[in-house]
């Protein structure tokens, strides 16, 4: 297909456009009723790690327009009646049958306590493809990305079970092996992981920590323990 010249549209969104209309994944995406080609990258995280199970309880972090959400709620056999997939964004994000939507912004503290009130309770896995958007500034962006990933896994910290499960997009870039070192103290198995379906232009990853709570630290203080009871 071949676009025609609009002096009004930017290059950038013309070679945006161009790469969509190309793209396997967005073609699928709109075949098998997806809301966004990132679906397939939580159904290829999930078929080599294994995360999401029936009767698991999911947040999902930066869901809109709903493409993981969509991959959670059949996985985890949320159910609108019983709901176990927690779906977060600060855009508004049509409803989907099988999961709760909630709308704010992330890096409000207010915004966080209010949604932990809101689930109740602890979850299994929490999900983050959360990404800031681009101020064109590098080293703003830089900053930004690198505090919404923080961010995102200190409140996994609050909200996670034992034995959960922390999967978020990461950028290249040094913060993402910052992040890996931090991982590996709480979770008992980290991987790193660049699914097919994402772009390989694009500097993201995904971490996938398995087993919160039986870490590096935890076996540390286990050891401790030990010695000190002889
Ligand atoms: C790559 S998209 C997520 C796509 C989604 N996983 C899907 O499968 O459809 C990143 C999302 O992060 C959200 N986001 C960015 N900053 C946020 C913030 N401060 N609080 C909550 N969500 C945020 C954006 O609104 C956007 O919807």
């Amino acid at each position: 297909m071949r676009l025609h010249k609009d002096p009004k549209r930017s290059e950038s969104s013309r070679r945006w456009l161009q790469r969509q209309i190309k793209d396997p994944y967005v073609l699928r995406s709109k075949k098998e009723g997806y809301r966004s080609r990132a679906a397939y990258k939580l159904l290829e995280l999930n078929e080599k790690y294994h995360f999401l199970k029936p009767s698991l309880t999911v947040l999902d972090l930066g869901a809109a327009p709903g493409g993981w959400t969509q991959v959670a709620v059949p996985l985890v056999k949320s159910t609108s009646e019983n709901p176990s997939v927690f779906a977060f964004d600060i855009l508004p994000m049509e409803a989907l049958e099988g999961a709760v939507v909630f709308e704010g912004d992330f890096m409000d503290d207010v915004v966080l306590k209010n949604l932990e009130e809101q689930i109740g309770g602890k979850v299994d896995v929490v999900l983050s493809d959360m990404a800031p958007s681009a101020t064109g500034h590098a080293a703003t962006d830089h900053l930004r990305i690198v505090g919404m990933v923080e961010a995102a896994y200190d409140f996994a910290q609050h909200i996670l079970k034992p034995g959960g499960a922390f999967v978020a997009k990461v950028f290249q870039g040094g913060t993402e092996k910052d992040l890996l070192l931090l991982l590996k103290q709480d979770f008992e198995k980290v991987h790193h992981a660049k699914p097919p379906a994402s772009r390989k232009e694009s500097s993201e990853l995904y971490v996938i920590a398995l087993g919160y709570g039986k870490g590096k630290s935890v076996a540390k203080e286990e050891t401790v323990k030990r010695n000190v009871e002889g």
